[in-house]
């Protein structure tokens, strides 16, 4: 079985874009490969964050990424600084990672932008980090988006650097990776393109909202008079609430909206309050389970033991190999 390896970055409550677009696709790969599913904790002290809100926002990915189906038995999930050998492969990457291409770094290059008070070390070097976090299982596939292809080829760059330089093929080339070839798109509710917690309160639906939260934000969402001309086509905002509703709607009452869009007599009222209605029929067993499992302290600290001993069984040996190929021995 080929490894997966994929890095989630504790920002909060996941929203459906995240659920469409990543976590189902890790669900799907957990009974096909050999799936590392980790939380990044340590990428997140770029940023300092205070210790209660850390801990707090790294309990929140674990809980509802197990309540969206990760499962702990056919995955290994885990917390990073729970695998102290990714620091030891960060240190030894770091040797090899140098200044100039590190500095070119698109993403480090937005961040000095951004916060020019706080270019830290960890920073600079956060895309060795992610190496060292796929590196550490010798991972050949990770399901991320395209802002990190990037990271992906500096991965690719360092663990070609160290097996020429050590002369041997160790470390595998990850790819980035998804399953099954299109990718589904999950239009936001401001009309105006993909959903994304950035893009303004009311504009993503969260797994956790409540239903008078999901009702009003479908509400809110731009409609305009209706058609005036029969089989015309649909405006971006209108076409995007249709593309929320092929993700939870049934295909008969897709077909009912569009027909009467067809025929010009369709009330968005009525379009957006079924919208509504089929998110919540979809997100209410998610929801539940969210809040079952949060409530679930020992079976959370279960969870994270169990994968962090996985975890480290498969780092142990990659450390290992490396000490030795690089020439670090016991007296
Ligand atoms: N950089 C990734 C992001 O911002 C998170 C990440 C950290 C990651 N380490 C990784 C992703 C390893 C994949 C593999 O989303």
């Amino acid at each position: 079985m080929e490894t997966v390896v994929s890095g989630i970055r504790s920002t909060g409550n996941l929203h459906l874009g995240n659920y469409f677009g990543a976590v189902k696709n890790f669900v799907q790969m957990q009974s096909e490969y050999n799936c590392f599913f980790f939380i990044a904790d340590y990428h997140s002290l770029t940023t300092h964050p205070n210790p209660a809100n850390l801990h707090q926002s790294v309990r929140q990915v674990l809980v509802e990424y197990l309540a969206a189906g990760i499962d702990p038995e056919k995955s290994t999930i885990y917390i990073q600084s729970d695998v102290p050998e990714v620091t030891e492969l960060y240190l030894l990457l770091n040797m090899n990672a140098y200044m100039g291409e590190l500095q070119r770094a698109t993403s480090f290059k937005d961040k000095v932008r951004a916060n020019p008070n706080n270019v830290n070390a960890g920073l600079l070097t956060y895309p060795t980090l992610m190496a060292a976090d796929i590196l550490l299982h010798r991972a050949t596939k990770v399901p991320v988006g395209k802002d990190q292809e990037q990271h992906l080829e500096m991965t690719r760059t360092f663990g070609n650097r160290f097996n020429t330089m050590y002369g041997n093929e160790y470390f595998p080339e990850p790819f980035a990776f998804n399953f099954g070839s299109k990718l589904v798109k999950v239009p936001g509710l401001d009309g105006k393109g993909k959903m994304g917690k950035s893009e303004g309160e009311g504009n993503a639906v969260f797994l956790a909202d409540s239903p008078e939260v999901i009702r009003k934000k479908v509400m809110r969402a731009l409609t305009d008079s209706g058609p005036t001309e029969a089989n015309s086509k649909k405006p971006d905002y209108i076409q995007n609430l249709f593309d929320l509703m092929k993700l939870v709607s049934e295909k008969d009452t897709i077909k009912h909206f569009d027909e009467a869009w067809k025929n010009c007599n369709i009330r968005y009222g009525d379009l957006k309050k079924q919208l509504a209605e089929d998110m919540i029929t979809y997100l209410t067993p998610v929801r539940q389970k969210i809040e079952d499992i949060a409530a679930d302290e020992t079976y959370l600290r279960q969870v994270a033991r169990h994968g962090a001993a996985k975890a480290r069984e498969s780092a142990q040996k990659t450390v290992q190999e490396v000490r030795e190929i690089i020439g670090i021995k016991r007296f």
